[in-house]
């Protein structure tokens, strides 16, 4: 496909995008103006680190090395949302810094945006042994966590990444394919699933899929931009 068709067919997505905005009434959630000082979302953060930091809620405090709380900006329009720490997030305490985290920066990138400009925090903020799967008490008790977060960091769009973040933030067990490439919800902040960077490292072809779902994110964003 041609520059000129490809921009031809990004606006005629925009244009489409904008007047489903405008049917469901989306400019009531996206417009609303972010009136809390940063110096203040940084130190009630900072207070719900501390508590997290030392939270043993859930049998991960035994086994965890690190918290892994979140990292980002303090007042960011995009907030990404993954599953739970890794070996190499666990170990540093930040999350996604292996190769998923790798790919999940060039993404930012693509979006015209740096890792320090958006959030990046996970379901869970601890690592679940040998990466298994998060059980439903673990998630129960550390949903508040990232609920409190958010209220927090209020940001303008979520992005869920993977199965496992779409379907605990979305309370469904529709398929991640199913999911992505639709707008939806989540504490009534805009909530764009899509799929896991580890998966596009085993499924390459599902980065057009993926880039989809960013353009409708930032179609989203700039028309927010332009109504605040
Ligand atoms: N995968 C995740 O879902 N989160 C991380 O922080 C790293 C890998």
């Amino acid at each position: 496909m041609s520059r000129s068709d490809e921009l031809q067919e990004f606006l005629q997505e925009t244009r489409n995008y904008l007047s489903l905005c405008k049917e469901m009434k989306w400019a009531e959630y996206v417009m609303v103006p972010k009136t809390i000082p940063v110096s203040v979302n940084q130190q009630t953060l900072e207070r719900l680190r501390e508590e997290v930091n030392n939270c043993n809620k859930c049998i991960l405090s035994e086994t965890r090395t690190n918290v892994v709380f979140g990292e980002g900006n303090n007042s960011p329009d995009v907030v990404f949302i993954g599953e739970a720490p890794g070996r190499d997030e666990d170990s540093q305490g930040k999350p996604f810094v292996g190769r998923a985290g790798q790919l999940l920066t060039k993404i930012i990138q693509a979006m015209g945006f740096n890792r320090e400009d958006v959030y990046i925090a996970n379901i869970l903020k601890c690592r679940p042994p040998d990466n298994r799967n998060p059980l439903p008490n673990e998630i129960k008790l550390c949903e508040p966590y990232l609920i409190h977060q958010l209220e927090i960091l209020r940001p303008r769009v979520i992005i869920a990444l993977g199965t496992f973040a779409a379907q605990t933030l979305l309370k469904t067990e529709e398929p991640i394919g199913k999911l992505r490439g639709k707008m939806h919800f989540y504490h009534q902040i805009p909530l764009m699933p899509t799929y896991h960077p580890a998966f596009l490292l085993r499924s390459p072809g599902k980065k057009r899929d993926v880039w989809q779902d960013i353009k409708q994110v930032m179609v989203l964003l700039s028309s927010s931009e332009t109504s605040d």
